[in-house]
């Protein structure tokens, strides 16, 4: 009987993260920070240290470490100039940030459709979308797998438009042998608790151009160019010395975490063959041009051959004790609240804004719904392990051929 009718669990013990295991090297960094009293970028060296690795790690010139991934966005529109009057395109099957950082950069998001096999920005959409007001695209690699960056790029050269990547999902992610970050005019990176690297919160901006790269170090800091001197609308975009020294270290063992979720990948994805052979769930496959950096596997149930919707499927396979399913993403963007109402940030700015000038409409995009209603997302964090695996595709068994129609 299925737990959440009350029969027993797949597991006693649910799946769910643990935390880390910070060294007794990294402890004593910690602890030397803490003692100098030096918690700040501007007079510490850890920041500094992590960026330069950053850079190196993802094949840029430039990497700038910011607050969070959702400031990093905003910090790449800004930099390159987006702003009033503005249309930016993205993908409403991702977290809200992608299109959020839009807003707050007072431009209008326009939301172009997914492809059915990555998940993400399908590049004729995202063409059939582009008018005179097109500034940029964010471009989401989603769960890890790259999108389709030299159909992008190609776009951007034709319509004169920036690319800024969404590489918060994709850290050490490859598409054609370039590294997820390296290959748009900038890219936005997250370091949340969950993401492949984190300092708690913590987000960065990285480019190859100079210019780009300047604009955003001075508008991550108050757009200062001398004390108290401001030459443009800045923020406060800084991340910690504490953050710093967290994401240097985990940087380091990148390669590490990355043999461990992929070990948890390969086991489940052996384990979920024989429901996929049975036509009742289906594994996009990374592309064969694509190394997949395996933030989230998304699992797209066949829902019309299951008694009970999605959501009671996560229910009970959380019941199984399966901690680290959720859905990624329910609704696409465009039908939550925030687009539906246009309020922004207060008289309908900025879509009411008078240099914008149009209306857009946002009507529902059908990849987008067919995604956002079957899919199931499993968390992959580097100290699940191939039993976890195992686990995981037992209760997808388990559920599936007793909710099979
Ligand atoms: C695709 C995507 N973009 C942006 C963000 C925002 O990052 P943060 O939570 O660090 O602000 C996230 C975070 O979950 C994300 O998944």
């Amino acid at each position: 009987m299925l737990a959440i009718f009350g029969g027993k669990p797949v597991r006693e013990r649910p799946i769910a993260a643990r935390p880390l295991v910070y060294s007794p090297e990294i402890i004593k960094d910690i602890e030397e920070v803490l003692r100098s009293g030096a918690l700040v970028s501007t007079h510490g060296k850890w920041v500094k240290a992590f960026e330069e690795e950053l850079a190196k790690f993802v094949g840029v010139k430039y990497a700038y470490a910011t607050t969070s991934g959702t400031t990093a966005l905003h910090l790449a529109l800004k930099a390159l100039g987006v702003g009033p009057g503005d249309e930016v395109i993205t993908t409403p099957f991702t977290f809200a940030a992608s299109a959020t950082a839009v807003l707050h950069a007072n431009a209008v998001p326009v939301f172009a459709d997914i492809d059915r096999e990555t998940l993400n920005l399908d590049p004729a959409s995202v063409e059939s979308k582009i008018t005179d007001k097109t500034k940029a695209v964010v471009v989401v690699h989603l769960a890890g797998h790259p999108a389709e960056m030299d159909a992008f790029m190609k776009l951007a050269d034709r319509y004169g438009i920036y690319i800024v990547e969404d590489v918060a999902q994709a850290l050490g992610a490859e598409y054609r042998g370039r590294r997820a970050g390296s290959m748009g005019h900038m890219s936005a990176f997250s370091f949340y608790a969950t993401k492949h690297i984190t300092g708690g919160e913590g987000g960065a901006v990285a480019t190859d151009v100079a210019a780009y790269a300047e604009r955003a170090r001075l508008i991550r800091a108050h757009g200062e160019t001398e004390k108290y001197w401001y030459e443009i609308l800045g923020y406060n975009y800084r991340m910690t010395e504490l953050q710093g020294l967290l994401l240097y270290h985990e940087l380091r063992r990148f390669d590490e975490f990355q043999r461990a979720r992929e070990e948890y990948v390969k086991a489940l994805l052996d384990g979920l063959s024989g429901l996929e052979g049975e036509g009742l769930l289906a594994v996009p496959r990374p592309k064969p041009y694509v190394k997949h950096s395996w933030h989230l596997v998304q699992v797209l149930l066949s829902v019309e051959r299951l008694s009970k919707p999605r959501d009671f499927v996560v229910d009970a396979l959380r019941s199984e004790g399966i901690g680290n399913v959720s859905v990624a993403y329910p609704v696409p963007l465009y039908r939550t609240p925030l687009f539906q109402r246009m309020e922004g940030h207060g008289r309908g700015c900025p879509w009411s804004c008078p240099f914008y000038g149009r209306k857009v409409s946002y009507e529902r995009l059908p990849n987008a719904e067919w995604a956002a209603e079957r899919v199931v997302s499993l968390l992959v964090l580097p100290n699940l392990t191939a039993e976890d695996a195992a686990d995981t595709a037992k209760a997808f068994e388990k559920v599936l051929r007793e909710l099979r129609r």
